[in-house]
């Protein structure tokens, strides 16, 4: 039985009077790959940013890699979030006026490497998403699908444990987002665990593992936890 990658016990969020989470409980495994689905409005962002550690809980555990992240300080989790996970956004998150090879080297700047090591790694890693040819060009000059590809050489250059995705597909064409996938796929199969947020049905039903939460619980796991233990 591989190990958990990810454990959430009774995990709420609330803002104000709003209930983003309510006693969510999730245990993800190394080498797993799934999606997480539900309404607008369901907990999905809240849910992968708790995941991510970018946010903590109001109540309840989150252990991620064996670190209970409660008892980490800021620094210390900032820490551990950039040597365990990857982030990938709808929307890119990719400066303008930065190159390709320069973004994706930005994805190590905790590690304390040097430049030239940081931009060599940059080109291997754009190359294995398939933008060997692209290392220069600025976000405005790629295409929505070519920015993705960016952004997730940016996000696993690191080769983080983890890998988060929030609606990867949502802002491309369905070919690009067929591609973006199939790249999803391809780093899973490498070893990655991938959590993939989607509205996309088809995307949903063809990974492996579903999630669904809705009104901020999560309502259905294609899992089921015993049998995750067997
Ligand atoms: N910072 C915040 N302050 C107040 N309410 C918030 C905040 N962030 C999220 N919410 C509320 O929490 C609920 C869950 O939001 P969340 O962003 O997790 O939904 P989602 O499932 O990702 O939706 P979508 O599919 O539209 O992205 C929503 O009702 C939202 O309005
Ligand atoms: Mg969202």
């Amino acid at each position: 039985m591989k190990p958990p990658v990810l454990e959430l016990s009774g995990v709420s969020k609330t803002y104000g009077d709003v209930a983003a989470l309510a006693d969510a409980g999730l245990v993800v495994r190394r080498g797993e790959m799934l999606a997480i689905v539900g309404p607008s409005g369901a907990g999905k962002s809240t849910l992968l940013n708790i995941i991510g550690t970018l946010d903590r809980p109001t109540s309840g555990t989150v252990r991620i890699v064996g670190h209970s992240v409660a008892d980490l300080s800021d620094r210390r989790l900032s820490a551990l979030r950039a040597a365990t996970v990857g982030f990938v956004f709808q929307s890119f998150h990719l400066a303008a006026g930065v190159p390709a090879l320069d973004a994706v080297a930005d994805g190590l700047l905790y590690g304390g490497r040097p430049l030239r090591e940081r931009r060599r790694l940059a080109r291997h890693t754009l190359r294995r998403v398939g933008l060997g040819h692209r290392l220069y060009h600025e976000p405005h000059q790629l295409s929505g699908g070519e920015k993705q590809r960016v952004a997730i050489a940016r996000a696993v250059i690191g080769d983080p444990p983890l890998l988060l995705a929030d609606e990867p597909t949502g802002a491309l064409d369905s070919r690009s987002g067929a591609v973006v996938m199939e790249l999803l796929h391809e780093l899973h199969r490498a070893g990655t665990t991938v959590v993939v947020i989607t509205h996309d049905r088809d995307i949903a039903a063809s990974l492996p593992r579903e999630v669904r939460i809705k009104d901020g619980r999560i309502e259905h796991d294609s899992t089921v936890p015993e049998r995750a233990d067997a």
